[in-house]
């Protein structure tokens, strides 16, 4: 039996709701495919913060090394500063656990409708640069208070940074169409993005099959809107990347859908796996948060931990019961957090059959892991290039 232990930050707001949600659906699934999924919670968020003046302890980065993946909620209150909550947890998993790239899937799905009049389905991927750019800590305020007081923030790109998310996007670029869109603003940022560019030319020529666009951010933006079904994969810097796939989500119909990895391809420090969204203060405890980005977010989890199959079949299920009409209010259904979660649970087991569970432990069955789910679209390549 494979055995993984998985280190969980519910953290604030909805994240306490669509947390144990997404757990409750994958130890339904590691039962099914013999997984032996350990969970260990830890209380960390802005409730602690309030509590002990941080947002986890002092070796929290040395607690969730021992783990072989996170899975995060969401961080953020009104009553902590955003600065705090985020330069407090997420900013450093990500950098000390060189999480360099943040993986999120955009796709529609049916039985959510999208705001688009979208006649073609929507299914890209943006691989978002997630250690460095826009997000530098390099910078300083001057003057405080004054009338002529200042900030300064600069933006940091590497050749090795760019480059290896270039490699990721390109890699997945050749598994998929070989269509890769980077995404730029070398017209107005003439020091950085011109560098960005080059470098994800020169990765790309290493990848025959693959063809670069590079398009400027904001005629990109309005192509995710006007005709997303002609985009596949997309490069993007930090800043740009988390722009773009909040709007992705929308476009496809609720942020509460979209699910996000980010990724030590290499396996040197563990992933963390967390939707798009934050802790949706707004409505945090009244059963209305949807758990599609965090239970998505598992399934991703699960390919990453080296299981397709048992991957494929917790995203037919969320799928089916989408499209069965057990949505939240957020895509236009009534189903509350736990309705739309006892709904899964259902499709888990009746869809089971398919998923061929009936041989625990047994050999992949199909030899790409990929063609198990009844669309045959429900794995979408997290593994390293
Ligand atoms: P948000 O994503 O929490 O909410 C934006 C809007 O989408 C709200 O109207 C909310 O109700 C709705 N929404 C979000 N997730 C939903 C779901 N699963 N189901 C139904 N509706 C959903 O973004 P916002 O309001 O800008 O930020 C709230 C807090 O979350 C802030 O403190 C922010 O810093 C934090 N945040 C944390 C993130 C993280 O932990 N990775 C990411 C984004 C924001
Ligand atoms: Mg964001």
């Amino acid at each position: 039996m494979s055995r993984h232990s998985i280190a969980v930050i519910a953290g604030d707001g909805i994240g306490k709701e669509v947390v144990p949600a997404a757990i409750a659906c994958l130890e339904r699934i590691a039962d099914l495919h013999s997984l032996s999924l350990e969970f260990t919670s830890f209380d960390w968020g802005s409730d602690y913060y309030l509590s002990n003046g941080r947002m986890m302890p002092v070796d929290g980065l040395e607690q969730l090394a021992r783990h072989d993946a996170i899975f995060l909620g969401a961080v953020g209150s009104p009553e902590v500063p955003d600065t705090e909550s985020l330069w407090g947890l997420l900013i450093p998993i990500r950098r000390e656990f060189q999480q360099y790239i943040n993986l999120r899937p955009v796709k529609t799905l049916d039985g959510v409708a999208s705001p688009l009049a979208a006649e073609n389905p929507i299914d890209l991927l943006i691989v978002r640069e997630n250690n460095e750019g826009e997000y530098s800590e390099v910078g300083g305020r001057m003057y405080r208070g004054l009338p002529h007081e200042s900030a300064v923030q600069e933006t940091i790109f590497t050749r090795l940074g760019v480059s290896r998310a270039a490699r990721f996007a390109a890699s997945l670029a050749s598994s998929r169409s070989g269509k890769l869109t980077s995404a730029t603003k070398s017209n107005g940022i003439i020091h950085t993005m011109p560098f960005w560019d080059e470098v994800v030319e020169e990765t790309v020529k290493d990848y025959p099959g693959v063809s670069v666009t590079h398009e400027l951010v904001d005629a990109l933006a309005a192509h995710m809107v006007l005709k997303p079904w002609t985009l596949d994969v997309i490069v993007a810097s930090n800043l740009l990347g988390d722009i773009l796939s909040d709007l992705g989500s929308s476009v496809t119909g609720s942020i509460g859908l979209a699910p996000s990895a980010n990724l030590n391809p290499e396996g040197d420090f563990p992933s963390l796996f967390e939707p798009v969204h934050g802790s949706a203060p707004d409505i945090a405890g009244k059963g209305l948060a949807n758990p599609v980005g965090q239970i998505w977010s598992g399934a991703m989890m699960l390919e990453h931990l080296g299981h397709p199959q048992a991957a494929a079949h917790l995203q037919a299920a969320f799928e089916s019961a989408l499209r069965n009409g057990h949505g939240t209010r957020d895509v236009g259904g009534t189903s509350s957090t736990s309705e739309f979660t006892a709904a899964v649970l259902t499709a888990i087991d009746a869809l089971a059959p398919l998923h061929r569970v009936a041989a625990p432990d047994g050999p992949a069955l199909a030899p790409d892991g990929a063609a198990l789910a009844p669309d045959g679209a429900a794995v979408f390549g997290t593994a390293a290039p």
